[in-house]
């Protein structure tokens, strides 16, 4: 049976003033009516024969993800409350723990909660193409057609074919400079990482056994003495914090030699930034997104976010994103919003 896992740990930290610690960015709703998060519980929910998602968060969120999920009234698969962020390896281990104590066979579909896919019809196919590979014991990775030179993805050479559409993946390299990047895009062999995978619970807990048994022991003793409250499992801190921190890419995708590659184009972002909101957003015919009461004069190409409390009027600007909170503004270049997270970095070691 397939378990979709949605990952929700994260702080989205570079979309910050609206995202913050106590409701970071995959539960605001920045496009549409319904939070990231929902949108990707709905998502998973509408694929055929799927059990209901299992969500990995903190536990500081267990409230906020209780009413999302009420809210949009999806079945609910269970929801494992971390105490502290250990990064993503740990956090599925939980998830196959949990996925293989009723169902031993279990594959898991790991979604990110900050991802947005246009095609869902697209989507859709490569997971039945990935279903196959992970009930051959592939560990399969979404690989996205890579559009410019990103730094902030993992990115996967393909190697030789496996099925009509799955390949063995021949490297994986997580997070690479710039110059490699320009490379890999002109190579014309690589993806993105989507940071999307599926494969068998059990598959996955033999590979993180191999290549970082630290990490499964660690999930291990946190799971077997895990409170159970309802819907909520809330792991052992002291022996969750025994787990070293490490992404699922570092620890298992790069090492494993049973990685596989699904590439798919579903219009798929990582609303990570402002400017990769702004570029997925519905703009005007001067490339502007206005949120709120926004009136402006001769402005090109920028994304301003009124909040409530006033209007924000702007004249004779580009690329500008300009954000207002009852509490904070943010006016920033554009092409500068990756350094957000430089000022809430700032903001944290001044208390
Ligand atoms: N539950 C839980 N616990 N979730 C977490 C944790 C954690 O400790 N840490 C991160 N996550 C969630 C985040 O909320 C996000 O949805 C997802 O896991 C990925 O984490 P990021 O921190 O956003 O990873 P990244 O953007 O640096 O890189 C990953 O995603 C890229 C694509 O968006 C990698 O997989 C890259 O290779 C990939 O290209
Ligand atoms: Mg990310």
């Amino acid at each position: 049976m397939l378990h979709p896992v949605i990952l929700s740990g994260g702080s989205g930290s570079r979309l910050w003033p609206l995202s913050r610690q106590n409701q970071p960015k995959q539960f605001l709703a920045l496009v549409g009516d319904h939070s990231l998060f929902q949108e990707t519980v709905q998502r998973a929910s509408r694929l055929d024969g799927v059990q209901p998602p299992v969500t990995v968060c903190s536990e500081d969120h267990r409230f906020m993800v209780g009413e999302q999920l009420q809210e949009i009234g999806v079945a609910n698969g269970g929801i494992l409350l971390e105490p502290v962020a250990r990064n993503t390896a740990p956090a599925i281990a939980l998830a196959a723990l949990h996925v293989l104590a009723s169902d031993a066979d279990g594959l898991l579909l790991v979604m990110p909660a900050d991802h947005l896919i246009e095609d869902e019809a697209a989507f859709r196919n490569a997971v039945t193409a990935a279903r196959a590979l992970a009930e051959g014991d592939w560990l399969v990775t979404f690989g996205i057609h890579p559009e410019y030179p990103e730094t902030g993805y993992g990115y996967i050479r393909r190697g030789d074919a496996l099925n009509g559409a799955g390949y063995r993946v021949q490297s994986f390299v997580e997070k690479p400079d710039q110059p490699t990047a320009e490379r890999y895009l002109a190579e014309g062999t690589y993806s993105w990482n989507s940071g999307m995978f599926l494969f068998a619970a059990r598959r996955y807990m033999e590979e993180l056994e191999r290549h970082a048994p630290q990490i499964a022991a660690a999930a291990r003793q946190a799971y077997a003495t895990a409170q159970r409250d309802l819907d909520f499992t809330r792991v052992d801190k002291d022996a969750f914090a025994a787990s070293p921190s490490d992404s699922i890419d570092y620890a298992v995708m790069e090492k494993t030699d049973h990685a596989a590659v699904v590439p798919v184009s579903c219009g798929w972002s990582d609303i990570g930034s402002w400017s990769s909101l702004w570029s997925v957003a519905e703009r005007d015919e001067d490339g502007n997104r206005y949120d709120g009461d926004v009136i402006s004069i001769d402005t090109k190409g920028s994304l301003v976010r009124a909040s409530e409390r006033r209007m924000i009027a702007t004249i004779g600007v580009e690329d500008l994103v300009i954000i207002d909170t009852p509490d904070a503004t943010l006016v920033a270049r554009k092409d500068r919003v990756q350094d957000v997270k430089a000022i809430v970095d700032q903001l944290k070691a001044a208390g």
